[in-house]
């Protein structure tokens, strides 16, 4: 036989006793996946090894898991992945990242999905589904481009308090002026920016009602309520105490059908709680304490229509009526009023006996779920 024919037979030969080629068995990508080496701690929270190794066929993905395919410029260079990274990378020349407390990987040339970079998770294609920064020393504005992350289902950039023990908070992020439109992010279901200089919401956070779940905005110097408020069908969290609000307090309220913790206290709200309250009932904390320009009436009615309702803040408005007379000294009340003073006689009005068993009722299973609790 020509020698070079018998290299060829054996080249088939040795390639036939390996087996085809990928099928079966682990490849490296995959071992990095399961091994509890530090890579990508955060990604394998998120990505299920079934997800991320999922295309590994060779009719549906040539290059095996996606960690190895990930390094591919065709990859990176795919639109939306390459603007997310640019808009990670904008975000973080604008707000200091030089100066974050941890920026693991960040401005290198990594990619940010599968070379973990810091506060950043992603989805099994490579787009940025978490942003996640808390104390990470992030200040500035947020540039326009953020709404480039268009995946993006969670953002976390609060500042948790401003001192521990009289210590400072070296960490705080101070996030200032306005937010950019997030009206791109279709799935985004939180938003977390309490604790930093923000003036305003994005002005079109309405479109972000569909999904928006939480939102967060403690401690900072907004002026106002988010409006066309009823939109926000899926709102169960809505925390913006410690602000400056001055709008009316909106009618629109009572048709937030998922709501459970509304944190308004420390604001300058004005204008009346009305009847139109009472649907809200699966609440379980209403605070609107400490806007002393909050007049109107809460009604009584929600004794009976808030069955979870686990306190109500009233303290230092403008409040009056009928249960106002029950919480309007007390920090907050219903249940607490009833464990800490042992004493309704708020309800002994003559005028409404029934109103007084539900309540004694009531404050004695919570007192017995708490009880339970503790
Ligand atoms: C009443 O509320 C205002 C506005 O939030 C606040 O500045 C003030 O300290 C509160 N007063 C008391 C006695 O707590």
């Amino acid at each position: 036989m020509e020698r070079p024919l018998m290299w060829l037979l054996g080249v088939i030969l040795a390639s036939l006793l390996r087996g085809p080629l990928a099928a079966g068995g682990i490849t490296e990508d995959e071992r990095l996946l399961v091994s509890d080496g530090a890579w990508h701690r955060n990604q394998r929270k998120s990505v299920s090894i079934e997800s991320s190794c999922y295309y590994t066929t060779m009719e549906a993905m040539p290059y095996g898991c996606q960690y190895a395919r990930a390094h591919f410029p065709s990859y990176q260079n795919e639109y939306q992945r390459k603007s997310e990274k640019a808009a990670l990378m904008e975000f973080y020349n604008l707000c200091g990242g030089d100066f974050w407390r941890s920026r693991d990987n960040w401005n290198q040339d990594l990619d940010p999905c599968w070379d973990y970079w810091y506060g950043v998770t992603c989805n099994e294609h490579g787009y940025v589904i978490k942003l996640e920064l808390s104390d990470n020393r992030v200040r500035g504005m947020l540039p326009s481009t953020m709404g480039a992350l268009t995946s993006l289902i969670k953002l976390d950039l609060s500042s948790t308090e401003s001192d521990y023990h009289l210590h400072p908070n070296e960490e705080m992020n101070r996030v200032e002026g306005v937010m950019p439109s997030l009206a791109m992010c279709f799935q985004l279901e939180e938003i977390e920016v309490s604790g930093n200089l923000i003036l305003r919401l994005p002005d079109d956070l309405y479109l972000n009602a569909d999904t928006l779940r939480s939102l967060s905005a403690s401690r900072n110097l907004l002026k106002n309520l988010p409006i066309y408020l009823s939109r926000y069908q899926l709102l169960h969290t809505l925390e913006l105490d410690n602000n400056r609000i001055e709008d009316e307090f909106p009618a629109e309220f009572g048709r937030l059908q998922n709501i459970r913790f509304v944190h308004l206290q420390y604001n300058r709200l004005i204008g009346s709680i009305t009847r139109d309250i009472v649907p809200m009932n699966k609440i379980r904390v209403f605070d609107v304490s400490h806007n002393p320009g909050l007049s109107g009436v809460i009604p009584e009615q929600i004794i009976v229509d808030w069955a979870y309702v686990d306190y109500l803040a009233i303290l230092n408005t403008s409040i009056a009526g009928y249960i106002s007379s029950l919480c309007l000294d007390v920090p907050f009340c219903w249940k607490f009023m009833y464990d800490t003073h042992k004493d309704l006689t708020w309800a002994t009005v003559s005028d409404v006996p029934d109103i007084v068993g539900m309540t004694v009722e009531l404050a004695q299973t919570q007192l017995f779920a708490e009880s339970g609790m503790r």
